[in-house]
């Protein structure tokens, strides 16, 4: 080991974009936030440092995989001990970290049926093997989903995927799309009776009337943060087990407390879903993700053979084990919730003073400002969005453009984010609005 001699890393942003663009494939070299690279080399619990030692508050998480801090010294102390004692146990094997990990995931469900997991490497694998479960379990194959949904890249998880933007040809089909219960601009208007009768409707008339199931994500999260209204969730899968189906709820994104009232963001409904999905902050950054599902649902997978051969490995589940510690330990719920309000309200006062903004919404750590041209018509303004994100780098601040329109900036930071970070947050947005001129 001692003789080992370091591989050399080059840090600079223009090699390292020159690199970049001669040697990774466009599929994932054109996914790209700014103009210009930026090259990050450190993380801290809620902040970032790029390859310049500037530092910026981390309003993305990494795309929302770092749930309670960048390098965690927990998460990190626990996924490095299992490393170096055994890096990887094939799932053929036993080992006692992921079946701990497990029976801590089925303790955080809610009480009654008996929760069973199954340990995938990401979500989108979560999801391809909740919409197999569904289907095998039902015997039926009509799969329901959202508009504006994104469920993952795999084939199976883009063809639940709702934005034609994350859609290549040729996905698979069998998959019905009905409206996302938007409330601000949702073709149906506010409420959720409209959105709960078209799935009757859509049943009825793009399915041989029984289906497997029906995706959602308690709150959508590409798709611009749109929270599932009350009584939507429970409604949704009311109708879908009338047809023969299971309710299958994607936390990939807003779970693990990141909703600040639950550790689920489905429980804010009192829906219990067939089959929760999750992933991203399970791990912290490490690649972790997992289908629970009630035991009857997942029993009549195990006539065939389904082998990831990722899933449960002891490290990354090492690091969920801490993860679930931490929120507990740290009260990161209750620290979403409480620094999620106090960052909505700045939110709303930038809204009254900056007509660029249509919406601001969200709940806990999972909030959104919404661009439009005009408040009256609600018309997306992507070139708006585009930059005052450009100027929220100048503000060290990093965040997302989402939404079916890119018209939105979408925040899901590490949920360690301070009351103090909420004063620079909302400075910081201020200043990059007020740069429109
Ligand atoms: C709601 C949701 N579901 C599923 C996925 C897919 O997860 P992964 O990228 O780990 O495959 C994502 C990824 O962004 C997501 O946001």
């Amino acid at each position: 080991m001692n003789n080992f001699a370091p591989l050399q890393t080059d840090w600079s942003t223009g090699d390292t974009a020159r690199r970049r663009d001669k040697y990774y494939a466009a599929s994932q070299s054109r996914f790209v936030p700014f103009k210009d690279p930026i090259v990050f080399k450190r993380g801290s619990m809620q902040y970032l440092w790029d390859a310049d030692d500037q530092k910026y508050i981390d309003l993305l998480g990494m795309n929302v995989c770092i749930s309670v801090g960048h390098s965690h010294p927990k998460v990190v102390t626990a996924a490095m001990e299992q490393a170096e004692t055994l890096t990887h146990c094939t799932t053929m094997f036993y080992h006692p970290t992921p079946a701990h990990l497990a029976e801590e995931l089925a303790a955080t469900m809610p009480r009654g049926p008996d929760w069973v997991v199954h340990f995938t490497n990401s979500g989108a694998e979560a999801i391809d093997l909740a919409m197999a479960m569904a289907r095998t379990y039902t015997g039926n194959l009509d799969l329901l989903a959202l508009r504006t949904a994104y469920h993952g890249p795999t084939s199976a998880a883009q063809s639940v995927t709702g934005i034609a933007a994350f859609r290549h040809p040729g996905m698979p089909g069998n998959v019905s799309f009905v409206p996302e219960p938007n409330q601000y601009r949702g073709i149906f208007g506010k409420g959720i009776d409209a959105y709960l009768n078209e799935i009757e409707r859509t049943i009825a008339s793009t399915t041989s009337g029984k289906v497997a199931g029906m995706l959602v994500e308690s709150v959508q999260g590409y798709g611009g943060i749109i929270e599932m209204p009350p009584g939507y969730m429970s409604g949704a899968a009311e109708r879908v087990r009338t047809a023969g189906g299971i309710y299958i709820a994607d936390e990939v994104q807003s779970g693990f407390g990141r909703t600040g009232d639950h550790m689920w963001a489905f429980e804010a409904d009192g829906v219990v879903p067939e089959i929760i999905v999750m992933a991203k902050g399970m791990g912290n950054g490490f690649p972790l993700g997992a289908v629970v599902a009630q035991k009857h649902i997942a029993e009549p997978m195990a006539e065939k053979f389904l082998f990831h051969t990722y899933g449960a490995n002891p490290t990354s589940c090492a690091a969920g084990r801490a993860v679930l510690q931490i929120i507990q330990e740290d009260k990161v719920q209750e620290n979403a919730k409480a620094v999620g309000a106090a960052l909505l309200e700045r939110l709303n006062d930038l809204k009254n003073r900056h007509q660029a903004i249509g919406d601001v919404r969200g709940r806990g750590l999972m909030l959104a400002i919404e661009m439009v041209k005009d408040r009256n018509t609600k018309e997306p303004d992507e070139n708006v969005t585009a930059a005052v994100f450009e100027h929220c780098r100048d503000q060290r601040l990093i965040l997302s453009k989402s939404g079916p329109h890119r018209s939105c900036l979408r925040m899901v930071p590490p949920m360690c984010l301070s009351l103090e970070d909420v004063d620079a947050v909302a400075d910081g947005l201020d200043k990059a609005f007020s740069s429109l001129g």
